[in-house]
């Protein structure tokens, strides 16, 4: 379906050439000043100049055509105001036919794509052994929204985690459990045998022993020199290094799974970066066959610097000096291999916005060496940190890096305390400040456009009130439990019916509604969850202003109040929908 606005502006522009003029000028916007119109149009104001009249005259023009033409039922009131403004509102039952056309259509008006991509979503991103902490945190739910927009939308979409395998943190890992456990199977070297199945360590064994591990090879040099070489031992296929990087994998996987599971953030795919290994060899033959690569002291790498830059691109480099292949390596091979398996329209990165040199740097390296060609699109999503309320990257009480679970755990501990007074059982007061103290977090979240710093605020993200997660999930419910009213007052409408009352509340939901192609494509084409976030806001605000003003499931008179049950209904659905595409779901009380 077009979007509603675009329909008015379609009328007001057969109107501009009706009236003698060209129709591009027939411009339609939302009112910058709704207290005295709904929409406007300024066109008249920049034709004035190319046809030599005052603005107001050709605004005259125009509105005459409107009111005296087809449409004219379209408008409850337009007008031509001086010096030349078009101030348009729109007829309710014009409003309504709309919005019945939406509710009729299974996906509330959006038009699958006629011409899908496959497009590739990596996000997560997370690094086996390490837990995962704040700065996973974004990518996951930013990630797992645009997914499920870009699904939406009918693109054919495959989320990866793409996990970090392949670092010197597993050579850290490798080097501490030697040192700790010296007789373990994996280091005997002459061992031919099959490895135990069960890993010599648990998840918390790694979350001590990687930080510390960490921390060590940072004062001792010779310590952080036998973690490299554990490295690159483990990449050139020690064996006994090869099977405690798989229970690394292992162990941290399902610890990985558990996790995202709360966070309702799911991948089609858990690739990591050691499966784009075996892609390095032949891409790196290609790049120096094709005349790309060079050598440059020692270091391999390929110039993307161009003409046109106004700041310095950096060489990408793709083997150092001792021939170790690095992070960018990985990456540009990663690609190799997703067009391998999916031949993808569009890669799409959620990363955060601090890679985003280096991420320049791979896709001109990607384009430059041909690993991909100029029909695919490379987009790097970069998003902002998340802040304390001091301004500085978010830290816990004591200054520690918090860790995710830890943060999800406080935010339902401070949702359970404000719930405390309801009249509900505990355990279902535990479940629902689950669901809501993630909403609270991934609002707070998804609500900012993603490439921007936010503030974590867990008083303000747990509010019911204001443009929260929570306030959102609570218009819902009062939706559903006007609907479970309904329903035992056995007044539930036999049909889906919307009709216009002339009600002003009523028709400024209607004006919200009708919203929501335009909020989605916006959503879909920028990757940019925050529009659907402020359209869900929008749209609760002024259903809760139309639900304050009147009675619903009171209301005598029938046909009133079989309409208003269906609006609020379709309210609803669009609430429903809009958070399903942030991953979000509503309780049944709160
Ligand atoms: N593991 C990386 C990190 O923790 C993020 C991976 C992002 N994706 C990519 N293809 N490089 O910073």
């Amino acid at each position: 379906m077009n979007s509603f606005i675009n329909n008015i502006e379609g009328i007001i522009k057969k109107a501009f050439e009706t009236a003698g003029y060209n129709s591009e000028y027939g411009k339609v916007k939302i009112s910058d000043r709704p207290d005295l119109c709904e929409f406007q149009c300024n066109g008249a104001l920049s034709a004035a100049k190319e046809y030599h009249k005052a603005p107001f005259m050709i605004a005259d023009d125009v509105v005459k055509v409107v009111t005296e033409g087809v449409n004219a039922e379209c408008f409850e009131d337009i007008q031509s105001v001086k010096p030349g403004f078009i101030n348009i509102k729109v007829s309710p039952s014009y409003l309504v036919e709309y919005l019945n056309s939406m509710n009729e259509d299974e996906n509330l008006g959006i038009e699958k794509s006629a011409t899908p991509d496959t497009i590739v979503i990596d996000y997560g991103g997370a690094n086996v052994a390490k837990p995962l902490h704040v700065g996973h945190l974004r990518s996951a739910i930013i990630g797992e929204s645009l997914k499920r927009i870009l699904k939406y939308k009918g693109h054919n979409v495959v989320g990866d985690v793409h996990l970090g395998d392949w670092g010197l943190q597993i050579g850290l890992i490798i080097t501490e459990l030697h040192k700790r456990q010296p007789d373990l199977v994996y280091f005997d070297e002459s061992y031919e045998g099959e490895y135990p199945e069960e890993a010599p360590f648990t998840m918390s064994d790694l979350e001590e022993i990687y930080p510390y591990a960490n921390a060590y090879s940072k004062e001792h040099e010779d310590y952080k020199a036998l973690a490299q070489t554990a490295t690159q031992e483990l990449q050139s296929g020690r064996r006994g290094y090869r099977a405690i990087w798989q229970h690394i994998i292992d162990v941290s996987v399902a610890d990985l799974k558990v996790i995202y599971t709360k966070l309702n953030v799911s991948f089609d795919l858990w690739k990591k970066e050691s499966d784009a290994q075996e892609y390095i060899p032949d891409m790196i033959h290609d790049m120096k066959e094709g005349g790309y690569a060079h050598i440059d002291q020692g270091a391999l790498v390929v110039d993307v610097q161009e003409e046109t830059d106004t700041q310095t691109i950096p060489p990408c480099m793709i083997l150092k000096s001792n021939g170790a292949t690095l992070y960018n390596t990985t990456d540009l091979a990663t690609i190799v291999e997703r067009r391998k398996l999916f031949n993808p329209n569009r890669i799409v990165y959620v990363v955060d916005k601090r890679q985003s040199l280096y991420f320049e740097q791979v896709f001109r390296c990607a384009r430059k060496t041909k690993i991909i060609g100029d029909d695919v699109t490379l987009k790097f999503v970069g998003f902002g940190t998340m802040n304390g309320k001091d301004g500085k990257p978010f830290k816990t009480r004591d200054g520690g890096v918090l860790r995710l679970e830890k943060l999800i755990q406080e935010v339902e501990e401070s949702v359970e305390e404000k719930m405390a007074d309801r009249d509900m059982d505990e355990a279902l007061i535990k479940e629902t400040a689950k669901i809501i103290g993630l909403a609270a977090i991934k609002y707070g979240d998804l609500s900012n456009q993603a490439s921007k710093d936010y503030v974590f605020d867990l008083d303000r993200f747990t509010s019911f009130e204001g443009n929260t997660g929570p306030y959102i999930l609570y218009t819902a419910v009062r939706i559903k439990s006007l609907l479970r009213k309904a329903e035992e007052l056995n007044i539930l409408p036999a049909d889906e019916k919307i009709v216009s009352t002339g009600n002003e509340a009523e028709k400024n939901v209607s004006l919200s509604i009708v919203k929501w192609t335009e909020a989605f494509e916006d959503a879909a084409e920028n990757y940019a969850p925050h529009k659907i976030c402020q359209y869900l806001y929008e749209l609760s605000e002024s259903f809760n202003g139309f639900y304050h003003d009147n009675k619903i499931v009171t209301n005598e008179n029938e046909d009133e109040r079989a309409s208003w049950i269906n609006l609020s209904k379709l309210c609803l659905k669009l609430i429903e929908n809009g958070l399903d595409l942030l991953g979000l779901t509503i309780p049944e009380q709160m």
